[in-house]
């Protein structure tokens, strides 16, 4: 069978990693890929967002199953594009994305089912929305209705914080029409977890859980990031937690989706603020985490492909889950200057000392090839992953790993995990 992947980052090689695993699978392709990808994979030289283009491939290829890794495609409608012309791919369609592409249907779709999420208000003028920020006092969190690279979210401490974000994204239209309305809400104070699930919009199946780093510094201080590392299993979640979780969160979710007749079938990535021991919703994606896929995808024992065909087939069912016991650890290593404007271009040194050790993964996320040469291309450049046998071993083999590596500017979190192994 013929695998097309579309995306570029760390998600997109750790699942392009794990898909050529399976016996099944014959070749992969990714679609744009990176300079990590491009050593177990053809890279093709489409953007992830060029749908037409992607179509045509798949067609003159003969591509048995499109995975799709990123938002962009998946709100632009590329699934149903795929689907109407019969070609299989994995990811829900853009009714179904609407849960990521748009922030104030996510929380009409929660209200309605009775999905716990933060108290909230939506607004398209900026001085009501000014007028109610002044109400409710801060801390209070603003954001973006529509899709803003990661950034389309303000948590305010103070309410001139807040009155700053909201003239960025009404007035000076930072992230142009995603901002054309805005949601106003309630700060939540507890932990956060990221909560995956296949589904097919019958049947679903829980991963792993894992816990994402956002912020850039150490203490979780300092301006969000697309996430700075991850680690699975998320040991905050306990046997009664996740009962709760699937009972109250998971479990009307897909009643939803059913009776919205979305027609889902990919990841529901579900972002949760455990406050008092109970899960409120902060959001949902429509696809994998990134970097909680790369911890994910090395604990998993089971086929991929088979998980991710059975789901674009609606056959998922039919499928089991196996995972490792083993714990992961994946430590995100960033240019200088990032999560703003950063350096690209810095060779990347070291990268050899890992062949053949099982333990270590270095997915690459922000990579290209220059003259043979390995160099940074994007803020968050790798993503050191080791397994061990709980988390503070893997923890250690990750940062063992880092060691070898090597670029000009590369700064990285010390302290991913450390949430899970005070708790041990
Ligand atoms: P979102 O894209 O909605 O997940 O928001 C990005 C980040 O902002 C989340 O991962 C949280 O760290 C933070 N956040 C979002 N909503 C809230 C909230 N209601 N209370 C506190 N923090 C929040
Ligand atoms: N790591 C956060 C995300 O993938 O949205």
């Amino acid at each position: 069978m013929k695998v097309l992947v579309i995306g570029s980052g760390g998600r997109e090689h750790a699942l392009v990693w794990k898909l050529s695993q399976s016996s099944r699978v014959d070749k992969v392709f990714c679609a744009p890929g990176n300079a990590g990808i491009s050593g177990i994979a053809e890279c093709i030289d489409i953007k992830a967002d060029d749908v037409d283009a992607l179509l045509n491939f798949v067609k003159y290829e003969w591509i048995d199953l499109t995975v799709v890794g990123p938002e962009g495609p998946l709100t632009a409608g590329i699934v149903d594009t795929f689907v109407k012309e019969g070609r299989r791919i994995f990811g829900p369609d853009s009714s179904g994305a609407r849960l990521e592409g748009s922030k104030i249907f996510a929380k009409d779709f929660m209200l309605k089912y009775g999905i716990p999420t933060a108290e909230f208000k939506t607004f398209s003028s900026y001085l009501q929305a000014e007028e109610y920020v002044r109400l409710k006092g801060a801390p209070i969190v603003v954001k973006a209705d529509g899709l803003a690279a990661g950034k389309g979210v303000i948590v305010a401490e103070t309410v001139d914080e807040a009155k700053s974000a909201l003239k960025m994204i009404m007035r000076d239209r930072a992230f142009g029409d995603a901002g054309n309305k805005v949601l106003v809400e309630q700060c939540l104070k507890g932990e956060e977890i990221s909560f995956m699930v296949l589904t097919d919009g019958k049947t679903v199946v829980p991963l792993a859980t894992s816990q994402d780093h956002k912020r850039i510094f150490d203490g979780d201080r300092g301006p969000n990031t697309g996430g700075m590392g991850a680690y699975s299993p998320a040991s905050i979640v306990t046997e009664s937690l996740r009962s709760d979780i699937m009972q109250n969160v998971i479990d009307p979710m897909i009643k939803g989706l059913q009776r919205e007749r979305m027609n889902y079938r990919g990841v529901i990535y579900v972002g949760l603020m455990i406050c008092d021991g109970k899960p409120y919703v902060l959001e949902y994606n429509c696809r994998f985490g990134d970097p909680e896929a790369q911890p994910i995808l090395m604990r998993l024992d089971s086929d991929l492909f088979d998980l991710l065909k059975a789901t674009a087939e609606s056959r998922l069912k039919d499928v089991k889950v196996l995972w490792k016991d083993d714990a992961s650890v994946c430590v995100v290593l960033a240019s200088k200057g990032y999560p703003g404007s950063y350096e690209k271009g810095e060779t990347i040194k070291g990268l050899d000392s890992f062949k053949g050790d099982e333990n270590v993964m270095v997915f690459h996320a922000g990579t290209s090839l220059n003259n043979g040469e390995i160099v940074s291309s994007g803020g968050r450049v790798l993503g050191v992953t080791a397994l061990g046998k709980d988390i503070r071993t893997a923890k250690d083999h990750a940062y063992k790993a880092i060691e070898k590596i090597h670029f000009k500017g590369m700064h990285y979190r010390k302290d991913i995990s450390d949430k899970a192994i005070k708790r041990q």
